[in-house]
């Protein structure tokens, strides 16, 4: 059973997704705890099933670096074997990547490396593009840039405002983080992608 750490900032539907999922005896994985930078509305989710919390306020500590030490000290109390970025609205610190590394993954919705960044769906509407999309990556060190596990498309369409845009794309993303987990479940390499090579030195 592979254990899994969900950590969030808002409304977590992404976590909610994973914790129905989880509810079958026959998906592979557990949210054994899950952690918030803030008082995130997403918590209720969590007691919603039972499953422990955490919150690790950012504005509580000195520095980034600060917050990151206590953010790893409360994960590694879950022993987890993947911990899910899911709408965690902070960039989190060098060490603990390197500390959780390739065991880290982030929903993301935009068709990365289009619109990388905390308004991936505002960038798109204002791009005007008619296609965005949704991304699940394993989580390095730049801002979304980590290796593509998957990703869909989604219309942008005439009118749309950021909120209608983002709601056609979480259904996306929910659906792509529950097939993720349960496909890492299955044994997934993340290894192997985290030294994909760029496309462009590929060759
Ligand atoms: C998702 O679109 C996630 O990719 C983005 O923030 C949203 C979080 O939604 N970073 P929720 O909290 O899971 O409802």
């Amino acid at each position: 059973m592979l254990k899994i750490v969900v950590l969030i900032s808002g409304t977590g539907s992404n976590l909610r997704a994973l914790l129905d999922a989880s509810a079958d005896a026959a998906y592979p994985a557990r949210v054994v705890a899950v952690g918030a930078d803030r008082e995130a509305p997403g918590l209720q989710h969590a007691e919603a099933y039972g499953i422990p919390s955490f919150t690790v306020p950012y504005g509580s500590y000195d520095s980034r670096a600060a917050w990151g030490d206590a953010l790893l000290e409360q994960i590694r109390v879950w022993e987890p074997d993947l911990v899910v970025l899911s709408g965690l609205m902070r960039l989190v610190p060098p060490k603990v990547v390197d500390a959780l590394a390739p065991n880290l993954i982030n929903t993301h919705p935009a068709y990365l490396p289009e619109f990388p960044g905390a308004h991936g769906v505002r960038d798109a509407i204002r791009a005007g593009v008619d296609q965005t999309g949704a991304s699940i990556i394993v989580v390095d060190n730049g801002v979304d840039q980590g290796p593509i596990i998957v990703q869909e498309r989604v219309p942008v369409l005439p009118g749309d405002t950021e909120h209608e845009l983002h709601e056609r794309i979480k259904p996306v993303e929910r659906r792509l983080l529950v097939q993720t987990v349960l496909d890492i479940a299955n044994g997934l390499d993340l290894t192997a992608l985290s030294t994909r090579l760029p496309a462009s030195i590929k060759e």
